[in-house]
């Protein structure tokens, strides 16, 4: 496996493990929203799902549509350019079973884009959420000597700058997931130490990526974990 993708996988696994098991049986439509070059989207497509992918850069979704022609077989997946605030003239309401929303409620209005994702999903469908975690977004950024802005995302729910957006507590997700009419099932912890390892270890040491892929499973429901991770991993039901 290419360097890149080891370390891509190792960063994945958890989110990986959960949306496997949710989606396991019959093809689902899936919407994913943000989902950029496809890294999800195409994955899904190969499981056998529909997929289409939402997202205002066209230079991801030409990427998505590169990724999607250098698999080996015929997968249902469709960029179409569009944003949280058209996504349900561009997709259609009541049209998806699930909606992923990886990596985009930091960098747009949360409350507007889980009122929109509601709106496409079906009823009883599924949101696998991924947003950036607070506690550790605040010690990185106090550990690479950024004081001020480990200071400024302590309390704040605005955006510290506009490339990495805002970041969220396990609480702040869960009253908005209540709030637009979600029932959270699960959330797990992503990345409580892979960011923290040096890439190198991860790349050279034989073995090494394996375990910390362990290791993170290990975590990944420890609820005492949460704090620590980069990332949160929800999935909720429409209710
Ligand atoms: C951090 S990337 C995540 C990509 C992908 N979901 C993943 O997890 O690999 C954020 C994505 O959100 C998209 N994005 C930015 N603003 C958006 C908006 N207003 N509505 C929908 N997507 C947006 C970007 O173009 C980018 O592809």
């Amino acid at each position: 496996m290419a360097l890149r993708e080891q370390r891509g996988s190792v960063r994945t696994a958890v989110v990986w493990d959960a949306l496997e098991a949710a989606l396991a049986g019959a093809p689902r439509d899936v919407v994913d929203l943000g989902g950029g070059t496809g890294g999800f989207a195409v994955r899904l497509a190969e499981s056998g799902h529909r997929v289409r992918v939402v997202d205002p850069s066209p230079d991801a979704l030409a990427a998505l549509a590169r990724r999607a022609g250098e698999v080996d077989v015929d997968v249902d997946v469709t960029g179409l350019q569009g944003d949280v605030t058209d996504l349900v003239e561009v997709v259609g309401a009541g049209s998806a079973d699930v909606v992923l929303c990886h990596g985009v409620l930091e960098v747009v209005d949360p409350v507007v884009a889980l009122q929109h994702v509601g709106e496409v999903l079906r009823p009883g469908g599924l949101l696998s959420l991924i947003v950036g975690q607070r506690h550790a977004a605040v010690l990185a950024r106090a550990m690479a000597g950024h004081f001020q802005q480990a200071r400024s995302l302590l309390d704040d729910q605005q955006p510290v700058d506009a490339r990495t957006g805002r970041r969220f507590t396990v609480s702040e997700v869960a009253a908005l997931l209540d709030d637009a009419g979600f029932a959270v099932t699960t959330v797990h912890a992503v990345r409580v130490f892979t960011d923290l390892v040096p890439a190198g270890l991860i790349d050279l040491e034989p073995g090494a990526a394996s375990a910390l892929v362990d290791l993170e499973r290990a975590v990944a429901e420890r609820s005492e974990y949460l704090p620590l991770a980069a990332q949160l991993h929800v999935l909720a039901c429409r209710s």
